[in-house]
């Protein structure tokens, strides 16, 4: 099989980290005053958002416990095969707790739409979502995002915890790739 050109690109600077670490305080500002003091259960959407979500938890000032959830959907294409798999779940109860879902990003809502299902069934006191990046274009499902980092375009982002293939995590900036064709 001939490699994939994509994984030898060198992501153009998207969202750079200073950019990334001043939006992350002023969503921090809007989770600490949305919960006023309130214990949470911070929920980590695996692999994507575990950079965002160890910067981020610790910009907030409410008492929290974290907890980590895989899905897959992606394979190694640019676009979702619409079919997502749990592939880590939470052993901890949930009921009468507040949930807050920390997501690198919200693209066709297939995920996000599936993991709210998921925790609305073990009865926490609520759920509320908060996602770095939203493609409100690609939006495929009514899904309610509560807060949002970045809107953005119809861009590959990687970088941050978010991958293409696997490759691009550790870059501190949000890179973005050209589309396959
Ligand atoms: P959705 O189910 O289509 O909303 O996609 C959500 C998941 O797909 C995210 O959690 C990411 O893991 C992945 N994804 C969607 N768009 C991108 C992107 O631009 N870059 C990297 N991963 C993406
Ligand atoms: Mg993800």
């Amino acid at each position: 099989m001939m490699e994939d050109p994509t994984l030898n690109q060198k992501p153009k600077v998207f969202i750079p980290e200073i950019k990334i670490q001043a939006r992350l305080i002023e969503l921090a500002q809007e989770i600490n005053q949305a919960y006023q003091g309130k214990p949470i259960v911070a929920i980590c959407i695996l692999k994507g958002s575990f950079i965002f979500f160890s910067d981020i938890i610790r910009l907030l000032d409410i008492p929290l416990t974290c907890e980590f959830l895989a899905l897959s959907s992606y394979g190694s294409k640019m676009v979702s095969s619409g079919e997502v798999k749990l592939t880590l779940d939470i052993n901890e109860p949930l009921e009468g707790k507040h949930v807050l879902i920390f997501e690198d990003i919200v693209d066709s809502g297939l995920t996000l739409t599936y993991i709210m299902n998921l925790l609305q069934a073990r009865k926490p006191a609520s759920v509320r979502s908060c996602s770095l990046l939203f493609k409100p274009e690609s939006l495929k499902t009514d899904v309610h995002v509560d807060s949002v980092g970045f809107k953005i375009g119809k861009e590959f982002g990687v970088g941050y915890g978010l991958d293409y293939a696997g490759k691009f995590r550790g870059l501190p900036y949000i890179g973005c790739l050209e589309h396959e064709h």
